[in-house]
């Protein structure tokens, strides 16, 4: 099997990134220790396909403490850390991916790293899920099962299952509440606000942010946009979030409108073309763009690029576009996720208990397969409550337990 880093003098600062996030991701220390003592991964091969920085490491190491054999790589061009890259790669993962990859570099990265004909996937995305389908089932002859990280994947997974193209079980970690309640929300609402803030080094307070989608990051990124001090404005197409962004005090607008009075745009909708020509011809000059979503297709480029007179790289993840009146529009880290192509992604905390779901569901699934069918599952909700319990331990919190007499109301025994 390949290994395709870009450069292995590099594996020092990856490593020191994999231990600082380990200090700080207690569940999954736990969960390492427990899969040493039990080896339920005993022989097993694992592909990961995840945003390749020093918290996807750290899954690695944990899967592989169970006793898998793990291969690695991005699920993101500019997301993958070269550092993190090597560091793997130094400890004898196989590991595929480099920043800023082209798209067919990319495309290899993900054969490569199917080529050992793995056992269970990782997918964040579902672009391992995609090419086992669509273009190499030779590679998904030893395949029993995967787990899907985001909620695209999930969409993606989703289509296949209603055509009947699913071949495989597949485990909706993302659907969890142990995930996307936490990293969809709290994550996604910090991690995007640090992209934006560290790439553009301006003030959020006063300006009025768009936040394209009122789901599980939608909330999250206008939740701490109100705490910078912003306007928040929020466009949606679900009557009901619209009402829930109403009533969370957030001004509810068509993009159109929103366009004309946005300074800070952020998409986090899951769909394509959110913001176009039509937004782009009305945008303030100095507006800044970026997506939260897992594809880039959310701002659309392309009519960017056309409306364009000049683009020009302002500075590392801005790049400008200069209107024919004179504007400026700028979009940052090309339209790809903000916070991990322009920032670290999730805090660790967050993927702690986001990566803990994802561990104990590659075991759930190399314990399991032989009982599961070709079709989406939902994470047991066993393993939901042990990593919540795990959590509010490492936090110190205590929760109180229902009494015998309690149970027996709640269950109408006693009504
Ligand atoms: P969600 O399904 O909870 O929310 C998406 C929202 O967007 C929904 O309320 C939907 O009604 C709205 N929406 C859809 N099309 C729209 C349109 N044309 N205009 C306005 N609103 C529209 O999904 P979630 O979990 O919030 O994820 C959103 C995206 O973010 C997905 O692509 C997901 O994979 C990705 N994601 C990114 C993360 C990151 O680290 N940046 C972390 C987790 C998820």
């Amino acid at each position: 099997m390949k290994t395709n880093i870009k450069d292995i003098t590099l594996a020092n600062s990856g490593k020191q990134k994999i231990e600082w996030v380990a200090k700080h991701m207690p569940l999954l220390g736990k969960i390492e220790n427990d899969f040493a003592k039990t080896r339920p991964l005993d022989g097993v091969k694992v592909a990961i396909s995840v945003h390749l920085e020093a918290k996807t490491a750290r899954l690695a190491y944990v899967i592989r403490s169970a006793g898998a054999e793990v291969a690695v790589t991005g699920c993101n061009v500019l997301s993958t850390q070269d550092d993190v890259a090597a560091a793997l790669a130094a400890d004898g993962f196989i590991v595929n991916g480099w920043y800023n990859a082209t798209d067919e570099e990319y495309h290899q990265h993900l054969v490569n790293t199917l080529e050992f004909k793995p056992n269970v996937i990782i997918d964040d995305g579902g672009d391992l899920l995609k090419i086992l389908t669509d273009e190499r089932p030779d590679l998904g002859t030893e395949l029993w099962g995967g787990c899907e990280e985001t909620t695209t994947g999930i969409a993606r997974i989703r289509a296949l299952e209603n055509t009947g193209a699913l071949k495989f079980s597949m485990i909706a970690v993302n659907d969890a509440d142990c995930k996307h309640l936490f990293d969809n929300r709290y994550g996604t609402g910090q991690s995007v606000w640090d992209g934006i803030n560290r790439t553009t080094n301006l003030i959020v307070a006063g300006k009025t942010v768009v936040v394209a989608g009122y789901g599980w990051c939608g909330k999250g990124i206008a939740m701490r946009a109100l705490g910078f001090g912003a306007k928040v404005v929020v466009t949606e197409i679900d009557p009901i979030k619209a009402i829930e962004a109403h009533m969370d005090g957030f001004d509810v607008m068509l993009m159109a409108a929103a366009a004309v009075v946005g300074d800070i745009f952020v998409t986090a909708t899951g769909c394509e073309k959110i913001i176009t020509t039509e937004h782009f011809k009305v945008m303030k000059t100095g507006a800044v763009m970026c997506n939260a979503g897992h594809f880039d297709v959310e701002i659309c480029k392309p009519d960017l690029e056309q409306l364009s007179v000049d683009i020009k790289q302002e500075r590392n993840n801005i790049t400008g576009y200069k209107m024919a009146d004179g504007r400026e529009l700028y979009l940052l880290a090309d339209g790809r996720l903000v916070n991990l192509a322009a920032g670290d992604g999730h805090p660790a905390e967050i993927m702690d208990m986001s990566f803990a779901i994802q561990a104990l569901s590659v075991a759930f699934v190399a314990e399991n397969y032989e009982k599961l069918q070709p079709k989406m599952y939902n994470v047991p909700r066993e393993i939901d409550e042990y990593v919540a319990r795990l959590k509010l331990d490492a936090m110190g919190l205590k929760i109180d337990e229902l009494t015998d007499e309690q149970k027996r109301y709640l269950s109408g025994e006693i009504l």
